[in-house]
């Protein structure tokens, strides 16, 4: 039952799109588990995804959101501006069942639809942690975490998944949706910059300091002073890589390795920010093991994954040949499929 964030401080990386992905992958291999996922950015490209992609699911979303109630984040996030420091137990109001909007996904996928009010709400949410009681700043940091504490209560705590997608900043909702999670998911382009980004995430969540005297993130020193668990490294994505030919494989691979490097020094210093997977394999004693365990990789697939995402159509439930996608025809190629959906399927199979 365990809660991913998916996380980057860097923007564009995949985020929302592997969200997509691994929860509806997650979904398919396993039919008697309920899965969640939380949309926590607002920008809401998870849930428009998840609802049927540019032309649908961003139809059904303005749907959504002009519906009143209004049943997304936003609506929770107001319950508890209202009720900051006693959780109203409203999280399961804000459900939705995605198949009901598309048919592409499965049946036992739920979702808390992303919402632009966010924004809105950001500076109401950080002035709630600080005239309540003592301890208010630990008590909104927990909101995200009733939020879904109360959804897997009404499911009967019945075997679940949930993935929260989350916006690049560390905002406020990001810190939320870090202190709700078990476990990071911390997807990476291989460009100059993501190791710079990686470096951020370590910094910011794990107070990891990059500088001797470099200050460290609130969230890291309230986190600790109020004894609260952080979430544990899970997987290191390298997303969207592409193997054109071999000098841009092996470029790619450069990268992988600085960025797996980095996390590794981490690892020989701060094991106890990682989860060892519960998959039986043993605790890793060299660089080779932590990379099997931690390091995964997701190849660009092109033209597939552009339709995967515009149609709402899981990459692993996508065929090849002719698409509609707004109006033009485009040519999904199995090729294409045969790069990605392994990985996915793969990464997938490596979640609990
Ligand atoms: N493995 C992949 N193969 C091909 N395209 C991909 C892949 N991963 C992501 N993309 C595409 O890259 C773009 C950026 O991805 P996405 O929006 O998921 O990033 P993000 O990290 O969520 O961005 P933001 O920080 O703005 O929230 C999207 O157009 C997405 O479809
Ligand atoms: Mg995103």
């Amino acid at each position: 039952m365990a809660i991913y964030a998916i996380w980057n401080n860097k923007g564009g990386v995949g985020k929302s799109y592997l969200s997509f992905q691994l929860a509806a992958e997650y979904a398919r291999q396993n039919t008697t588990k309920k899965v969640l996922v939380v949309d926590l950015c607002p920008q809401a490209n998870a849930s428009s995804m998840l609802l049927g992609g540019m032309i649908d699911g961003e139809r059904k979303l303005t749907e959504i959101h002009t519906s009143q109630p209004r049943r997304t984040i936003s609506g929770y996030i107001e319950d508890r501006i209202r009720s900051p420091y006693m959780s109203p137990n409203s999280g399961i109001d804000y459900i939705t069942q995605v198949s009901r909007y598309n048919n592409k996904v499965p049946s036992n996928m739920y979702l808390v639809v992303g919402d632009e009010q966010l924004e809105n709400q950001a500076s109401r949410v950080t002035s709630a942690t600080f005239p309540g009681p003592q301890d208010s700043w630990r008590i909104v940091h927990l909101w995200i975490r009733d939020l879904i504490t109360d959804i897997q209560t009404s499911w009967n705590n019945e075997d679940s998944c949930v993935f929260i997608d989350c916006n690049p900043s560390f905002s406020i909702y990001t810190e939320l949706a870090l202190t709700a999670a078990d476990r990071l998911l911390i997807p990476f382009s291989a460009d100059g910059s993501s190791k710079r980004a990686i470096k951020a995430v370590l910094s910011l969540v794990y107070g990891v300091r990059r500088h001797q005297g470099d200050t460290q993130s609130d969230f890291y020193l309230e986190s600790t002073r109020y004894r609260m668990a952080f979430p544990d490294i899970y997987m290191y994505i390298g997303n969207r890589l592409t193997q054109m030919n071999s000098s841009s494989a092996s470029a790619f691979k450069t990268v992988v390795n600085e960025i797996g490097d980095e996390i590794w020094g981490v690892w020989q210093s701060s094991p106890q920010v990682f989860c060892i997977h519960p998959n039986g394999s043993p605790t890793p004693n060299s660089r080779k093991a932590f990379r099997s365990m931690f390091q995964y990789e997701v190849n660009d697939a092109n033209t597939a994954s552009v339709v995967s995402g515009a149609l709402g159509i899981p990459i692993a439930s996508l065929t090849a040949g002719q698409k509609h996608v707004a109006g033009r025809s485009v040519t999904v190629n199995q090729s294409q499929l045969d790069k990605q959906v392994p990985n996915i399927t793969q990464l997938v199979q490596n979640i609990e």
